[in-house]
């Protein structure tokens, strides 16, 4: 999509109408934005969705809209550039579809060419033009989770990130196997050697802030960065104890989160943000073969912990361990991490928000209004030391799953009390968040099925709550 000042010929006039009555007479396209006058922050951004649903729906490919007409359902403190920022991006995210695979249809793909945004003040335009960088990387991160893993292993997925990141101001290099068992990031190697492909440990950084900044400490030359870390599991057959029925469907997008973290430190570059960031992404396969880990194996991590492994489908927390140990080496501002670790979160949440834990209680209202600012909608759970239950060990320091209790209750938790086990280690706050609900696209929120590319939009509101 192309955002432009100025309408086309044949452009189709973008009109927004109270209630719930859609039409279109061939000029006009009158999009139905409900009762309301003024909408919230998610209201706004659902209608500004709508419009490009609304028009693709009607096989439209330029549409015209006036700044003013979308300014006044806007809530209203928003300023001109979050106004342009916001249904910009929703616009561009809208607009995607998973079409690779398909063969082009002769009346082409049903997608908007043209956008013009008539009177936009220039904040507006600047709004709009951040918009499309942000959703363009939104876009890509579902393009990565999308691909079928016959087609995107570790090896791939490292050379997305290397070739994504050309041309920007970002570092990008990868352990293998051989680096990994030198370090002794024995999580990872366990996750990953049952697999015909070899795990990879991508490492990007983006040094963007000036050299000294309010956060730095003393020691360091640098200011702290905010370092992502994002699961990156390719395909999560459950190993040994391999998925069930239909649950093996969809687990492609089980790298959802490193896809998350690899354009998110492009987004950080292309935005050119006055932040250090740096994206840790292990990448294996979790699958069956005569190398695979077994339950009742033991494995010694890069922290020096040993990890008990009591169910060979609770990978995910077990490479994220070595990754979160990593994290310390940058003397991190913040580490953050994305990953679908539960089903348990979908239980919990449905599709409509990601659960997130940190060790900073008294964080969780600042966390839940950038999730919120930022449209990567979220919600809290607790780490509560009546849980340690579950990360007590047996034969070995932990458990990837508990070892004692009921093994149905308080999954999510069960993640994150795994990897709090791991973050102990870190001088800085700690936010995980469990995205199996955001993994894909909710029917009623005007995006296209499959991956939705959470939580972009979140990393990047914390990438600048910690800018200069
Ligand atoms: N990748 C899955 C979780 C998942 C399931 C994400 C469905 C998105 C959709 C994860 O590795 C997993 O298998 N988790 C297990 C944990 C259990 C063994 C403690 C689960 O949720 O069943
Ligand atoms: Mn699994
Ligand atoms: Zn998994």
């Amino acid at each position: 999509m192309k955002f432009q000042p100025k309408a086309g010929r044949g452009a189709i006039k973008i009109r927004l109408i109270p209630g719930s009555l859609e039409r279109f007479d061939g000029k006009t396209l009158s999009v139905p934005y409900g009762d309301k006058k003024t909408l919230s922050n998610r209201g706004f951004l659902m209608v500004m969705r709508k419009i490009i649903a609304t028009a693709k729906a009607n096989k439209i490919k330029s549409i015209a809209a006036s700044f003013t007409d979308l300014k006044s359902l806007a809530p209203k403190d928003m300023g001109d550039y979050e106004i342009g920022r916001v249904a910009g991006t929703a616009f561009v995210m809208a607009d995607y579809e998973h079409n690779t695979y398909k063969t082009k249809p002769k009346e082409g793909w049903g997608q908007i060419e043209i956008a013009a945004i008539l009177k936009t003040p220039d904040e507006g335009q600047e709004g709009f033009a951040d918009g499309l960088i942000i959703a363009t990387e939104v876009n890509a991160t579902r393009e990565l989770a999308n691909t079928p893993a016959g087609d995107l292993t570790p090896k791939s997925l490292t050379a997305a990130a290397k070739k994504t990141a050309k041309g920007a101001k970002i570092k990008v290099k990868s352990l293998g196997m051989k680096e990994m068992q030198k370090l002794g990031m024995g999580a990872i190697v366990g996750v990953g050697k049952g697999a015909q492909v070899e795990p990879e440990f991508i490492i990007m950084e983006y040094w963007g802030a000036n050299k000294r900044s309010p956060t730095s400490l003393v020691k360091s030359d640098f200011a702290r960065p905010v370092v992502l870390v994002g699961k990156g599991v390719t395909f999560d057959s459950g190993g040994l104890q391999a998925k069930g029925g239909d649950h093996m469907y969809e687990m492609h997008m089980d790298m959802s989160g490193g896809a998350a973290v690899i354009h998110s430190v492009v987004l950080a570059a292309k935005l050119k943000l006055k932040v250090n960031v740096v994206g840790l992404i292990p990448a294996v396969e979790n699958t069956t073969g005569p190398q695979s880990m077994r339950p009742g194996d033991i494995i010694k991590s890069l922290s020096g912990k040993t990890i008990e492994i009591l169910h060979t489908d609770a990978e995910g927390r077990v490479i994220l361990a070595d990754a979160i140990t990593y994290a310390k080496r940058y003397n991190p501002a913040i580490v953050a991490d994305a990953a679908t670790l539960t089903g348990a979160a979908m239980t919990a949440f449905g599709e409509h928000a990601n659960a997130f834990m940190t060790n900073r209680e008294d964080q969780i209202m600042d966390f839940m209004d950038l999730a919120e600012e930022s449209g990567d909608y979220m919600w809290p759970m607790p780490l509560w030391k009546e849980y340690d239950y579950i990360v007590k060990g047996r034969f070995a320091d932990v458990p990837n799953v508990p070892a004692t209790g009921n093994s149905r209750y308080a999954g999510v938790i069960g993640g994150g009390k795994f990897l709090e086990v791991f973050a102990k280690e870190l001088d800085c706050p700690w936010i995980h968040l469990d995205i199996a609900p955001k993994m894909t696209a909710a029917p009623d929120e005007h995006l296209a099925k499959g991956a939705a590319g959470s939580p972009v939009r979140f990393f990047l509101s914390l990438m600048e709550k910690y800018a200069q």
